[in-house]
């Protein structure tokens, strides 16, 4: 419109939508799904009940959570090209970009997840993703294992079932151990959605063009994997594990952290939002304690978190800044806990942030959002006479 154009990098100032999924206040630390307090959903709903509020705005009754599941039972299964792609894969692949590329290869089978125009398909959609994407998963970390591939146990839940495809032996039986299915759903709910964060504004973008469900996830974890968002809960645990190995010496780790010249940063700590608590740090860090005291395990890497955490709380140049442990600062050592690898830890971030993506996608669609396509200031060169090569 020929208007002024205001530059704010990152978006720090700039809302990209209305939207009545998720709310959060930054400063008293508050963070609810369709209006439900966090601490009360992690504590008393389960994953899939939750999934369903985000998508579709209610709590579900018993009836529609169980055709959910139903309906999401009956599309977990993989095409077995997809399986061939996966194969492909040498084992020292991420397993982020192994899951990106197979979420986008689910749309070149499985057309339907692009024309969804129709609230109907869009559900044909969701129920799919829902379905095929713990088993992509699963199967992404057997990969690296060079496990075999299966599909578990339909009869189990949908948390039970991503750990039984996960963790079962080759012939041995699986018994699943309850602190740890407890444990990942409680995660799995507390990472679900967070507004218009970097990976859920890029699933909005790239389904504003009208591109597929599947294609907008691949995107949503590519976006994922970057160090400063989710992939800061493997960051975490290289960086606790960095200063266990240099003798647990936090304050020479703080240092760096301050240090302007020393590109170091004290990962899962700060936010964009959250200049308070981020309220679900609050709630894994206490999980950390219970699931790490119930398995029996000893970790030092957890008191070299505490120490850091209660350093960082005290020193100035944090303070200042409102910088707290967020949500990715404790999930890793509960992730490691339950013998889940390190460079798993952001798929795991991503399986449980599947259903937020899709509903402000979803949202974004029913809406019938325009395309996203933001300005510049141009700073670059005026108009130049062109020079042919022999002139340059
Ligand atoms: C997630 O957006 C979401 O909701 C994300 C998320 C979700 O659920 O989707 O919550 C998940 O991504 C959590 C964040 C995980 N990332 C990390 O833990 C990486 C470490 N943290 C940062 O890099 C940083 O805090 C961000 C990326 C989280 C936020 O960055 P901002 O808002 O752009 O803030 P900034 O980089 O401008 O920092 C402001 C100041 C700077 O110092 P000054 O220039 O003012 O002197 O704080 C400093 C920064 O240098 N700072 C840090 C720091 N984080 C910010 N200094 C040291 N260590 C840090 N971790």
């Amino acid at each position: 419109t020929g208007g002024v154009i205001t530059i704010d990098p990152g978006y720090k100032n700039t809302g990209s939508c209305q939207s009545g999924i998720t709310f959060l206040d930054g400063e008293k630390g508050v963070l609810r799904y369709r209006g439900y307090a966090i601490e009360d959903l992690a504590e008393k709903a389960d994953f899939l009940e939750v999934a369903y509020l985000l998508i579709f705005g209610e709590l579900p009754t018993k009836e529609q959570l169980e055709k959910f599941h139903k309906d999401i039972k009956k599309e977990s299964v993989v095409d077995d090209d997809v399986k061939k792609i996966l194969d492909a894969f040498p084992k020292s692949a991420h397993p982020m970009g192994v899951l990106a590329s197979l979420t986008n290869a689910l749309t070149a089978f499985n057309p339907s997840s692009v024309n969804v125009d129709s609230e109907e398909d869009m559900y044909k959609a969701i129920v799919k993703i829902l379905g095929k994407f713990p088993v992509l998963v699963a199967w992404t970390m057997r990969k690296k294992q060079g496990l075999p591939l299966d599909y578990g146990d339909s009869s189990l839940g949908y948390v039970e079932n991503v750990l039984k495809m996960m963790f079962k032996q080759p012939n041995e039986a699986y018994t699943l151990n309850p602190i740890v299915v407890n444990a990942l759903d409680k995660l799995l709910i507390l990472h679900a959605d967070h507004e218009q964060n970097c990976s859920t504004s890029t699933v909005r973008i790239v389904g504003s063009s009208h591109a597929g469900l599947f294609a907008s996830l691949a995107a949503g974890i590519s976006a994922l994997w970057g160090p400063l968002h989710g992939g800061a809960n493997q960051a975490v645990l290289e960086m606790l594990e960095g200063i266990r190995q240099d003798g647990g010496d936090t304050k020479k780790y703080m240092a760096k952290a301050k240090d302007k010249s020393d590109p170091f940063r004290l990962m899962g700590f700060g936010h964009r939002v959250y200049k308070n608590f981020d309220p679900r740090a609050t709630i894994i860090k206490k999980a950390a304690d219970e699931v790490l005291g119930d398995l029996g395990v000893e970790d030092p890497i957890l008191d070299i978190a505490k120490g850091l955490e209660s350093e960082a709380l005290e020193d100035k140049y944090f303070v200042d800044r409102k910088l707290y442990p967020n949500v990715d600062f404790y999930s890793g050592i509960i992730y490691r806990a339950m013998g889940i690898p390190t460079e798993m830890f952001t798929v795991m971030f991503a399986l449980g942030r599947l259903p937020g993506w899709i509903a402000q996608w979803r949202e974004m669609r029913l809406r019938k959002e325009p395309i996203g396509r933001p300005r510049q200031v141009y700073i670059g060169e005026n108009h130049r006479e062109f020079k042919n090569i022999s002139n340059r």
